[in-house]
């Protein structure tokens, strides 16, 4: 995914876009660009990332422009293939979010008829049809090139013969944000909360003409209203606020997530679909994916009700799933294989709910229910708060169906979370740095702590790193044990803990160093453990939280003891809206 940004106002455009994209970098950085109506249209792009490289698009003249930082699909990271994209003729110039799946054909098209292309990408044959269809008002150009494209888009366009932005949106995000006299247009809230709490978000085939004074949305050809959200984001949240990291401030702020997350659910606004649902399948990717796993875990034993969990990219390969509630869960609310699976779902008639970060975000249009995890912003790449406030909604989920049994342990999990903040790890983190590759393992909902513990690590440290179901260690992966892959091993006081202490020893019999998370004053565990690292003895679910904050800490001090660039990791963007 990508990210992109407009203004239209009275102020200098292109300050107001480098900002804003820098704070869409999660979405993918590779390369930028910022077009401005200057004299003419004014371009800078380049391959790297806008942090690296603000100065350079800061002397753009005028006071409408567009930006777009990427994360490449079709075409190198290059300054070619960066956008904006213009038209043969240089009076357009567009930024785009999303794939055109008919761009090969519609590209051959174009060149036959005489068009010359820079680059690589899908989206320089949109620059090209507008060209095509402008006679005069951008407004009609862009309505008639969009029923053209397949595939994904939201897209923002400027002309230097018209004063104002044309934005469109198809199944990828686009919120409008309305000021003073001027208008922002972006992929999402974080580059606009700084200027204005008032925003539109924009449908599936709108088209929207932004000028300084003025904004009218087209469904189509006609002229329709869209509600006007207040947002309740902060612009302190969306700054690092004295942390090295936005990683680390995130993973401080999960007290507060957590707290707000339970809130977000009670029994008046739980959907009706999941109230008494007879199963219940889990699609989702990644973090969202494990925190769906200790769902399932937690739902099966608490409340009784068989559970099933999917990678979303996967679901579409079972037979359908049949009379169960589909639950979606994805913090961005615009993974597409999760967006797939939700409409598979729909369409074999399941009743369907979203857990979500982010309002207005394309799976509360699919979901038949949606709730909202209230995180606020999450700009590191790498999910923590969002996660941790994915299960708050699903325990609170829980508490309500087994009957609110676990109210009083909810109300007072985000004080076990603030304490664990403090732990020391630095014995810990001098082991992970210098590994080639580390296991984890529990068993339980600690397996899945295990899996996130072990994906933040890869993904933020690049030391390789493998979650798995403690039994399941013995079977194959015991082959690649040694003094240089430690393993990471929780261990509760439940029913797993005899079987979890016999799978510890045998690993410490394979030569490899035992790093143990357990319960404080345990000596049986810490004895025969390399560094242990104690937890206060507290409630199941409370446990699941804090071991799994741990992980995310150790995680983040080994990169940063490695030097990594936390927030960013190589390749990886924050949601992925490809299949
Ligand atoms: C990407 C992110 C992960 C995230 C996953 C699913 O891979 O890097 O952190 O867990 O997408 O995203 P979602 O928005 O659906 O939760």
């Amino acid at each position: 995914m990508c990210g992109i940004v407009g203004y239209t106002g009275r102020k200098t455009a292109a300050p107001i876009i480098v900002n804003g994209l820098k704070k869409l970098e999660y979405r993918g950085y590779d390369s930028f660009g910022i077009a401005t109506l200057g004299s003419g249209i004014e371009v800078c792009k380049h391959a790297g990332r806008i942090s690296d490289n603000a100065r350079s698009a800061l002397h753009l003249n005028g006071t409408t422009g567009i930006g777009h930082t990427r994360w490449a699909t079709h075409g190198a990271p290059n300054d070619a293939n960066a956008h904006p994209h213009t038209d043969c003729k240089n009076r357009v110039a567009i930024v785009h979010n999303g794939i055109i799946e008919n761009y090969a054909d519609l590209k051959r098209q174009l060149i036959a008829r005489g068009h010359r292309f820079l680059s690589e990408t899908d989206t320089e044959v949109i620059a090209h049809l507008i060209e095509e269809s402008y006679t005069g008002s951008l407004l009609s150009a862009v309505q008639q090139a969009v029923p053209v494209l397949q595939g994904s888009f939201a897209l923002l366009v400027i002309s230097p013969e018209e004063q104002g932005i044309i934005a469109a949106r198809n199944a990828s995000p686009l919120v409008i944000g309305m000021g003073d006299g001027e208008y922002f247009a972006a992929s999402d809230m974080t580059p606009v909360v700084e200027y204005t709490e008032r925003t539109i978000f924009l449908e599936d085939g709108d088209i929207a003409s932004l000028s300084p004074d003025k904004l009218v949305i087209y469904h189509g050809k006609e002229p329709v209203n869209r509600p006007v959200e207040l947002v309740d984001w902060s612009v302190e949240d969306t700054k690092k606020g004295g942390f090295a990291h936005y990683m680390l401030k995130e993973i401080y702020e999960q007290p507060q997530a957590f707290y707000n997350a339970i809130r977000a659910l009670d029994t008046e606004n739980l959907p009706g679909c999941a109230q008494k649902p007879a199963s219940v399948a889990i699609v989702a990717c990644g973090s969202s994916y494990h925190a769906g796993l200790i769902f399932k875990y937690l739902l099966e034993e608490t409340c009784g009700i068989p559970a099933r969990i999917e990678f979303a990219s996967e679901f579409k390969y079972f037979p359908p799933p049949v009379s169960c509630l589909v639950v979606g869960i994805t913090q961005s609310g615009e993974t597409a294989d999760t967006l797939t699976a939700l409409k598979r779902a729909k369409s074999h008639n399941c009743p369907t709910i979203a857990i979500t970060n982010v309002l207005g975000s394309t799976v509360s249009r699919i979901a038949d229910s949606t709730i909202f995890m209230r995180a606020g912003p999450e700009i590191s790449v790498a999910a923590t708060k969002s996660f941790v406030a994915q299960l708050g909604v699903l325990m609170q989920m829980i508490n309500l169906l087994s009957g609110e049994q676990f109210t009083k342990v909810l109300a007072h999990a985000h004080r076990a979370i603030e304490e664990v903040l403090l732990q020391d790890l630095s014995c810990a983190v001098l082991t992970c740095k210098q590994a080639r590759s580390i296991f984890y393992v529990g068993r339980g909902p600690f397996y899945p702590v295990a899996l996130e513990g072990a994906l933040k690590m890869k993904e933020i440290s690049y030391i390789h790193a493998e979650g798995y179901a403690a039994g399941e260690l013995k079977h194959g992966p015991f082959a690649l044990l040694s003094s240089e892959t430690p393993v990471i091993a929780i261990c509760m006081p439940d029913d797993t803990y005899g079987v979890m202490v016999a799978n510890i020893k045998e690993i410490k019999a394979r030569g490899a160093p035992v790093i143990a998370l357990g319960i404080e004053g345990d000596s049986e565990l810490a004895d025969i453990v390399d560094i242990f690292i104690p937890l206060k003895r507290t409630h199941r679910f409370v446990q699941v939280l804090t071991s799994l904050v741990v992980l995310q800490l150790l995680a983040y001090y080994t990169a940063v003891a490695l030097d990594r660039d936390v927030d960013k990791p190589r390749n990886l963007a924050k949601s992925v809206t490809i299949e």
